[in-house]
């Protein structure tokens, strides 16, 4: 009994010659056919010398493809039915092979009536041939056979050309609709296997829009406008070692970038059928999505072979400092601080051909005014701005609001107050700030970091980490001698005074 492999494996085991064996019974009925043609040809005189095929010969030949051929259905259901096939999809193959195999036992019974022979035998053909087409569709896909075929055989044929077996291409970032290209994907990739048509844990289905409206068991899943009231989103904030966390602990998780597409969906008011373009998308989301859909924003993709060229030329004609940040990318480190107040308004424009290159600039020290600031609207890439004691005001930050990407700002000893800096909220990335010996106060600081600092990303990542600093002490060895304790109830009597 317990060496006996269950009869379940022992059909899954043999569903998997079906593939195999399928080929026996089409070939003995290829070779039939091949058979009943020539008797046919050798009636006529000059193909006499073909060989006629007996009553007998016909019977046994007929007699081994029915056999063959069922236990080749049987095979194939085994297979159909051992889990690893989508029932849906092998359906119409299904039940053209048990057809198929039915119409062989068929042409077996009739083949001794004259007339209806080859009615029937011809007919199992074709179903043969049909079924054997389905089969061979669901291991390779379709478009397999015609993949290669040259244009001139598929003119002839009439077969419109197919494209080699491709992904849709992604819409292009201005198209792509808020829901079906951006979020959809995501909540397939990492939700549906649990929430979907094949099952749908607490009641939630999150493959389609309708009943992702409709919600789980508990109602509604994503709230309209507040991502707080989004039990979507709750579910994924909690602590990951939680059994409410989505998804659930040891299952692929969401990472940080589909977690902002999420966060800015939900308060977006989980907008569907929308174009992004129509949309008021945060520049770091925006560009999450770019990447994702396969397309980078033109200005990430400059060519580090002009960009040093142009630097080149502009630093020859002047002392500002010009480098490379990296060895291999266009991204520039621009320093006018040496040239103090000769460097103005003039010559801060004048950077214009490599503006778009610009990652670090410092401008400290130097007489560039409000007026000049307006130059850097050009620099989207601007990851760190000296500003600090320069003659720039409150109306001159206006200047900054696009630019997304600054982590670092110095507007030390500068004339921008409380009024100035509010501009700076609509920095995402803004994560250092300096404003000494400015009339900016405390209490306005405190508030623009608020506004700047992500605390759902903060508390999730404070949650992981404390999740790996649990695991990291399970792996350790704890050895306990006593020693520690020993020592301790010693020293005393070490040092006696
Ligand atoms: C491995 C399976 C699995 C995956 C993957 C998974 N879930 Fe779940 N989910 C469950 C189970 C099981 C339940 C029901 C038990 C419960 O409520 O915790 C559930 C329940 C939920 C509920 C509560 C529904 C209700 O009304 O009670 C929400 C919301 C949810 N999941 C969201 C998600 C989201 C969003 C994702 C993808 C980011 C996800 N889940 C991925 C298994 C999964």
């Amino acid at each position: 009994m317990t060496g006996q492999p269950p009869a379940e494996d022992l059909g899954a085991f043999l569903g998997r010659f079906h593939p195999l064996w399928v080929h026996l019974p089409i070939g003995i009925l290829v070779l039939l056919a091949i058979l009943e043609a020539a008797s046919l040809a050798a009636r006529a005189r000059p193909l006499a010398w073909l060989p006629s095929i007996s009553r007998g010969q016909r019977s046994l030949i007929l007699a081994l493809a029915a056999a063959f051929a069922s236990v080749s259905a049987a095979l194939g259901w085994a297979l159909a039915h051992d889990g690893d096939y989508d029932l849906a999809h092998v359906s119409s193959h299904q039940w053209l092979g048990v057809a198929a195999a039915a119409a062989t036992v068929l042409v077996l019974a009739v083949h001794r009536v004259r007339w209806l022979y080859p009615v029937a035998f011809v007919s199992s053909l074709i179903l043969m041939a049909v079924a054997a087409h389905a089969g061979a569709t669901l291991t390779h896909g379709s478009g397999y056979l015609t993949a290669h075929m040259p244009a001139f055989v598929g003119k002839w044929l009439g077969i419109p050309p197919t494209k080699p077996v491709e992904k849709p291409k992604a819409p292009d970032y201005a198209r792509a609709m808020a829901y079906a290209d951006v979020v959809q994907p995501i909540l397939k990739d990492r939700c549906e296997s649990c929430h979907g048509a094949e099952k749908s844990n607490g009641g939630l289905r999150l493959d389609t829009l309708e009943f992702l409206a409709k919600g789980g068991k508990h109602g509604p899943v994503v709230g309209a406008g507040d991502p707080s009231k989004s039990t979507l989103l709750a579910r994924i904030d909690l602590p990951p070692e939680t059994k409410e966390h989505m998804p659930p602990k040891g299952k692929p998780q969401l990472s940080e970038d589909e977690l902002t597409v999420l966060e800015w969906w939900a308060s977006a008011g989980a907008p569907r059928e929308k174009p992004m373009a129509s949309l008021e998308v945060p520049e770091q989301v925006a560009e999450i999505v770019q990447t994702r859909l396969g397309g980078a924003p033109a200005e990430l993709m400059l060519a580090r072979g002009p960009t040093l060229l142009a630097a080149e030329r502009l630093s020859r004609g002047s002392s500002v400092l010009i480098r490379p940040i990296s060895p291999d990318g266009p991204w520039l480190d621009v320093n006018a601080r040496p040239l103090g107040k000769a460097f103005g308004d003039k010559e801060l424009a004048a950077l214009a051909p490599i503006a778009p290159a610009i990652e670090w600039l410092d401008l400290g020290g130097t007489s560039v005014t409000d007026a000049g600031l307006a130059a850097l609207g050009a620099m989207h890439h601007l990851v760190r701005l000296h500003l600090d004691q320069c003659p720039v005001t409150d109306s001159g930050l206006a200047a900054l609001k696009g630019l997304k990407r600054i982590e670092y700002l110095n507007l030390r000893a500068t004339a921008v107050t409380d009024r100035g800096i509010g501009v700076l909220s609509a920095l995402p990335r803004l994560r250092s700030l300096y404003v000494w010996q400015t009339a900016v106060t405390p209490a306005a600081m405190k508030a623009l970091g608020d506004t700047l600092t992500n605390q759902r990303k903060i508390s999730r990542m404070e949650a992981e980490q404390a999740e790996l600093a649990r695991q990291i002490d399970a792996e350790r060895f704890h050895g306990n001698t006593g020693e520690t304790l020993r020592t301790a109830a010693t020293k005393p009597n070490e040092s006696p005074k």
